[in-house]
């Protein structure tokens, strides 16, 4: 499927033969003759009597050829709102064959200036698909022609839009790549790509992980026949030297467990262990799309968690990139690991601002939250507000939970600084992030996002389809525009 979306001024009017009509919330049809007949006019006035009135979208198939779909504005429409509206007219049109839609932007009832754009926007997002490896490919597009004048907001909105798009489709592109693929080889490969867009991309590879002495992070690959990675995406914005907003991933390519080996049912969804990594990625690609004046930088592991000869075994002892040493108690927890080398390379090299992780971390907070709320654990108040009103703001919604040294005592080990588990049970969550704040050497003002339960849906979302979700990027992107721009 392709969607086409074109903005004409005028357009002859037999050709609007599937129109896309915008109304109050009580479906009214004053403001519709200009578009329609008087006799389509009062047949669709018939059928609105015995209609639901409530729903935000109403289909009527006027001959064979004509249809009329009519999408309520209703009162007082948050962005999301908007953004859903679009989502769920994708719903309707998203099948059949090849088929062009005229939306007239000279009856939107809305006081939101943005209110086309937000609308295309969840359009769009919904309309994404991950079809790479069908043989079969479905071939046909959508036109969706919007007919009118837009307003100067609009216009110089399209490439804020247009960047946060392509950030969410290249974030869930990644996720949706299989394990075989997009291995840490291969990733690294196309993070390098980025620099086309004016990052200032670096890639410490085995060799180099050594010499820094990050052997958290290398101990987690060391059984993987590919290589282990830490990227570093530098967006200099503001062209100047002040301290970066810095986004730290979790970019486990495939995670079998390692010898602590994952259950098969488990295992299968492990392709997505790296989307805290894709959601940075995704954010830096749109911020240097949208030309973000920032500075910020992204940094994601790329590690492939195997068992091999090689594997990290339970019981082994690596010594931190932070100097702290780790009894490695159950090789399944690994992004702990991977995250605690790089955010204490972060903050060293780096200094930033602050420092936000992303990781698929734990299978604890999907029974604490399901698949509504990320879980958002941090050492700063207004931090963590900024980031649950952006959240609100976009519908990637986080609840804050816990950290406490209390939870300390539950990963301190008799034969090392630190386990990477709780022996004790409970909270597993909580003891993952407790155990991450241990590599922040300098109280940089922190916030780790458990992501597990939101990097991929089965079933689809208001503005996915299906499959990764692209979890962060939006988010991440309203934090920066409403906060630090
Ligand atoms: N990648 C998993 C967490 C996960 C589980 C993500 C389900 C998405 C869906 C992580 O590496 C892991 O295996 N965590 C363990 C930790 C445990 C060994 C302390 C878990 O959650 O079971
Ligand atoms: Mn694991
Ligand atoms: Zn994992």
């Amino acid at each position: 499927m392709t969607l086409k979306i074109n903005f004409k001024n005028t357009v002859s009017k037999k050709s609007l033969v599937k129109l896309v009509l915008f109304v109050d919330d009580k479906f009214n049809t004053n403001r519709l003759k200009r578009y329609i007949s008087s006799s389509e006019l009062s047949y669709i006035a018939d059928i609105l009597k015995t209609s639901d009135l409530n729903k935000n979208l109403l289909i009527f198939e006027l001959n064979s050829k004509k249809k009329v779909i009519l999408v309520s504005i209703k009162k007082n429409l948050k962005t999301f709102d908007i953004e859903n509206l679009g989502a769920e007219l994708y719903g309707h049109i998203n099948h059949g064959k090849n088929s062009e839609y005229f939306i007239n932007l000279d009856n939107i009832l809305s006081n939101n200036d943005n209110f086309i754009d937000n609308f295309l926007h969840g359009l769009k997002l919904k309309s994404y698909e991950f079809n790479k490896y069908k043989s079969k490919k479905e071939n046909r597009t959508i036109t969706i022609n919007v007919i009118g004048k837009r307003n100067k907001t609009s216009i110089q909105n399209q490439l804020k839009f247009k960047a946060l798009e392509e950030g969410t489709f290249f974030a869930r592109d990644l996720v949706s790549e299989p394990g075989n693929i997009l291995h840490p080889d291969e990733y690294a490969k196309r993070l390098s790509a980025l620099r086309k867009y004016g990052l200032k991309v670096n890639i410490y590879d085995d060799k180099k992980l050594k010499k820094l002495g990050m052997n958290a992070l290398l101990g987690v690959g060391q059984g993987s026949v590919r290589g282990s990675y830490l990227v570093t995406m530098e967006w200099n914005g503001l062209r100047n030297n002040s301290k970066p907003l810095a986004f730290v991933g979790k970019g486990v390519c495939f995670d079998t467990g390692g010898y602590s080996l994952k259950p098969a049912k488990f295992m299968e969804d492990m392709t997505y262990d790296m989307a805290g990594s894709a959601a940075v990625v995704g954010l830096m690609k749109s911020l240097a799309l949208r030309k973000a004046k920032i500075n910020a930088v992204g940094v994601v592991g790329l590690v492939e968690n195997m068992v091999s000869g090689n594997a990290q075994r339970p019981g082994d002892i690596v010594k931190s990139y932070s100097g702290k040493t780790i009894e490695i108690l159950n090789t399944d927890a690994e992004g702990r690991l991977v995250l605690a080398d790089a955010l204490t390379f972060t903050e060293e090299k780096f200094k930033p601002k602050f420092m936000i992780d992303l990781a698929t971390l734990t299978g604890a907070i999907i029974v604490s939250l399901g698949s509504e709320y990320a879980g958002l654990f941090s050492n700063d108040d207004k931090l963590s507000k900024q980031l649950q009103n952006a959240g609100e703001k976009v519908e990637e919604k986080l609840w804050r939970m816990p950290l406490h040294k209390n939870y300390d005592k539950l990963i301190n080990s008799k034969n090392a600084d630190m386990q990477n588990i709780n022996y004790v049970g409970g909270a597993g969550s909580t003891t993952a992030a407790q155990f991450m704040q241990r590599f922040i050497l300098k109280k940089t003002p922190w916030a780790h996002l458990d992501i597990a339960g939101m990097a991929f849906s089965k079933y689809g979302g208001a503005l996915n389809s299906g499959g990764a979700t692209g979890f962060g990027v939006r988010l991440l992107n309203k934090l920066i525009e409403d906060n630090y721009e």
